[in-house]
């Protein structure tokens, strides 16, 4: 048994179910907040259900105000003008409503707040000064898990990466987690952040940080969304399966925030970075091959997680088993049609050197993965997932036509 002194963080309140929205007012009160700004993106604006988080808190005699200008997967530049808005209108509380970019910005707006520091002098562990106004965040993607962690992600635009600020102090005061949020989730948002999510929860489950606490969360996360996610992004207005996804993607944010995520996030980051690919679809891209390497590290894990996948390891030897949960995460980017090699997304091999490079240089990351990596192997495995076979686009062009499909 893991005797080790472990650290265990999430904030102080979760609220979830159908409808947990309503409770946001309530919860304001309870920060004794009067002036809260709620940030949110124009994709979410537009869907109409910034009204939703709005009413509960006029109920509650909170004065709002609305800043919808959050950029999706944020570039540093972007943030300066939300903080200006945030310090002119003298909000005494934020609220993060949208998907991982959208709660991002208000975590990292809420230390940026009347302070002299930037972004970039925050980036990595433990850099964030002190705490700053109260965090109610408010996920619209079963996703990113961003309602629970410490981290904040934005894109250096001077060094084509993505990069992660991670303090105590962006852990959210309170998060509300409403399934009924994420109905309006167009297929494609649903597939890519629902990968996010999934991959949170067995890198989680992989990492050599993980703990007797973390695990239990990451493999009901990955039985939950392995059940839910197709449902999700082919019914999307199927209740139940939208609920299995945001407690799913609730679990792997409270199992990342502890255990750390590994090499997939380490090399999807560059492709984020560089080539501007939404943070689920660059996870995916490097999953099967990032997992194919890690699994001859530890066995045993990978075939829990083919079981928590829902696969049938009866008779199978535990290196089988362990493939099988491999050829299922496969299997799985293909049926929700998230493309799966870097040529769907015209990425050229010729970019893998330079991608090697940065990824090589998150070492936060790759601390946590159970298998150690050279920069050799780095390239292997991102050439292992450059170019589609061509039996699998003849196939695309044939029988199986969800191969190389995306879904819009
Ligand atoms: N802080 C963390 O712990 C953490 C973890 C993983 C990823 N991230 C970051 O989160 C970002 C990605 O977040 P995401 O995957 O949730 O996507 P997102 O927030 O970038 O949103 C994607 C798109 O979906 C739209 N959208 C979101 N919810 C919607 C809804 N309910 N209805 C209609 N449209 C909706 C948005 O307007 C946007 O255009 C990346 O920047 C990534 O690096 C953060
Ligand atoms: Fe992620």
């Amino acid at each position: 048994m893991d005797m080790k002194i472990r650290v265990h963080r999430s904030p102080k309140s979760l609220i979830t179910g159908v409808d947990a929205i309503t409770q946001v007012g309530a919860e304001v009160s309870k920060l004794r907040a009067k002036k809260a700004l709620i940030m949110t993106d124009p994709g979410v604006a537009e869907s109409g259900m910034v009204e939703t988080v709005e009413r509960p808190l006029i109920d509650a005699g909170i004065e709002v105000g609305v800043y919808s200008k959050c950029v999706p997967e944020p570039p540093m530049s972007s943030l300066a003008e939300g903080v200006k808005f945030c310090e002119q209108g003298g909000y005494d509380c934020i609220i993060g409503f949208g998907g991982g970019s959208a709660i991002d910005v208000a975590k990292i707006t809420s230390v940026l707040v009347g302070s002299d520091a930037s972004v970039e002098t925050m980036v990595g562990i433990d850099n964030v000064p002190k705490k700053g106004l109260p965090i109610v965040a408010v996920p619209t993607t079963a996703g990113t898990g961003s309602e629970v962690t410490a981290i904040a992600i934005f894109a250096n635009e001077k060094l084509n990466v993505k990069q992660g600020v991670v303090s105590g102090f962006l852990i959210p005061n309170v998060a509300v987690v409403d399934p009924m949020l994420t109905i309006s989730c167009p297929p494609h948002v649903t597939a890519a952040s629902g990968m996010d999510a999934f991959i949170h929860c067995v890198e989680a489950y992989t990492s050599v940080n993980a703990t007797m606490h973390t695990d239990p969360l990451a493999r009901e996360g990955i039985e939950l969304i392995s059940k839910s996610i197709r449902t999700a992004v082919f019914d999307g207005t199927n209740v139940e399966a939208r609920f299995g996804m945001a407690m799913g993607s609730l679990l792997g944010g409270l199992a990342f925030a502890n255990a750390g995520v590994t090499a997939v996030h380490a090399l999807s980051y560059p492709i984020g970075g560089t080539f501007h690919i939404a943070h689920g679809v660059a996870n995916t891209l490097m999953l099967p091959w990032v997992m194919e390497y890690n699994m001859l590290a530890c066995l045993d894990y990978f075939s829990e997680i083919a079981v928590a996948m829902g696969e049938n390891i009866q008779g199978l030897s535990v290196r089988d088993a362990a493939a099988r949960s491999v050829d299922a995460m496969k299997q799985l980017a293909v049926d929700i049609q998230v493309p799966q090699y870097l040529s769907d997304v015209n990425i050229p091999e010729s970019a893998i050197e330079e991608m090697a490079d940065s990824a090589m240089s998150q070492t936060r990351l790759l601390v946590n993965n159970p298998r150690r990596l050279s920069r050799d192997d780095i390239v292997a495995i991102y050439h292992n997932g450059a170019v589609r076979p061509e039996s699998a686009v003849a196939a695309s062009n044939g029988k199986s036509k969800t191969a190389k499909a995306t879904v819009k």
